[in-house]
């Protein structure tokens, strides 16, 4: 037994913000941002919540799979950016498209977050506990961004992909992932600190901070080896594959892991010159464009591969 992917769906908040937008309200260029990064422009949410974009990505998912909400067993998200700490947005997700049959839960592995989802999802429906389920990597990374400190904010944007996933006699699906705890300092953002009887705590709400040098150092490390896995599992080589749908988090990433791969650069696809960096969103965002572009055909293989906070990384190697 394997899995298969069944549908798949996104959205992006209406508000667009370019580059050009941005140097008018803080110290930066479009020439700074697109050179080092790609990135033209990004959409932020204004009205648009956690949950209603999830939810959006997940209805037009299940429209492309052709299912009722009703027959999900199982609906993971992959985010660091819910609007509550509890409920999670899985149960948020599960309410507004009336998934009533369906167990929901989030996963916190950042930029790696769909993927982690993609893989347990994958553990449970192989092992025959569930046969249908929705994947989601959502974020609103607007809301945790320091807007005056132009060194991240220019990166990051916001939205939901999701993807509808079923179990399949036919097919392939194998991964990879694993975490790096000890460099978790390299991309943070802490959450409430301690404050009780006990201990008086004022602290400033913190918001994200990274050293986007060694981030670049693990990514181009890491994930060429965690796909050069997948693949040795799977007995196939690179060239086998059609597409390399990475996490988006900047363009001379994928050049580099293209490079080390000997893959040509036009094999991994794009979103991140329209959408910035949605960290746990961005890969499933690109999968629905890819699959809406008619780019991805029944008996394809396909890597995907998300990387970056904890540290974390998720690769799988799958046939569409
Ligand atoms: N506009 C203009 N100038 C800027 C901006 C900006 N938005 N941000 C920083 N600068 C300035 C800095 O102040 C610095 O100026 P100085 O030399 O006078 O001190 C100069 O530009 C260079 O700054 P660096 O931080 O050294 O910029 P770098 O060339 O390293 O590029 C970048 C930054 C693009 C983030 C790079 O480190 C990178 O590619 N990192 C890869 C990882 C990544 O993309 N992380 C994003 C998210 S993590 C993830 O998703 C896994």
């Amino acid at each position: 037994m394997t899995i298969k992917i069944a549908g798949t769906g996104s959205y992006l908040p209406e508000s667009v913000i370019t580059n050009f937008d941005l140097s008018k309200v803080m110290d930066t260029s479009d020439e700074w941002i697109s050179s080092r990064t790609g990135i033209k422009e990004r959409r932020i949410a204004k009205e648009e919540t956690t949950a209603f974009m999830a939810a959006k990505a997940a209805q037009r998912a299940l429209a492309d799979a052709g299912m009722d909400a009703s027959e999900l067993d199982l609906i993971i998200v992959g985010t660091i950016t819910g609007d509550h700490i509890t409920p999670s947005t899985a149960c948020e997700v599960q309410a507004a498209i009336g998934a009533k049959n369906a167990v929901a839960f989030d996963i916190n592995a950042a930029c790696s977050g769909f993927m982690f989802s993609l893989h347990t999802a994958y553990v449970y429906l192989q092992s025959g506990i569930y046969k249908n389920a929705l994947v989601l990597g959502v974020e609103t990374l607007s809301k945790i961004m320091d807007w005056n400190d132009r060194s991240t904010c220019v990166l990051f944007g916001d939205g939901a992909g999701a993807a509808v996933v079923k179990t399949s006699e036919q097919g392939l699906f194998v991964f990879d992932q694993g975490s790096d705890g000890e460099k978790g300092l390299v991309l943070t953002c802490k959450n409430r600190p301690t404050n009780n009887i006990l201990v008086q705590n004022d602290a400033a709400l913190d918001y994200v901070s990274m050293d986007g040098q060694e981030v670049y150092k693990f990514a181009v490390s890491t994930v060429p080896a965690s796909i050069q896995k997948v693949l040795a599992l799977a007995g196939m080589t690179a060239e086998e594959v059609s597409y390399f749908a990475l996490h988006q988090a900047n363009v001379r990433i994928l050049q580099s892991v293209a490079k080390r791969l000997h893959v040509p650069e036009d094999k991994f696809p794009i979103s991140l010159d329209h959408t910035g960096n949605i960290s746990a969103a961005s890969v499933p965002i690109l999968l629905d464009e890819m699959n809406k572009k008619g780019m991805l055909k029944r008996g394809d293989k396909i890597v995907m591969s998300g990387f970056g906070g904890g540290l974390t990384w998720g690769t799988a190697v799958l046939e569409w």
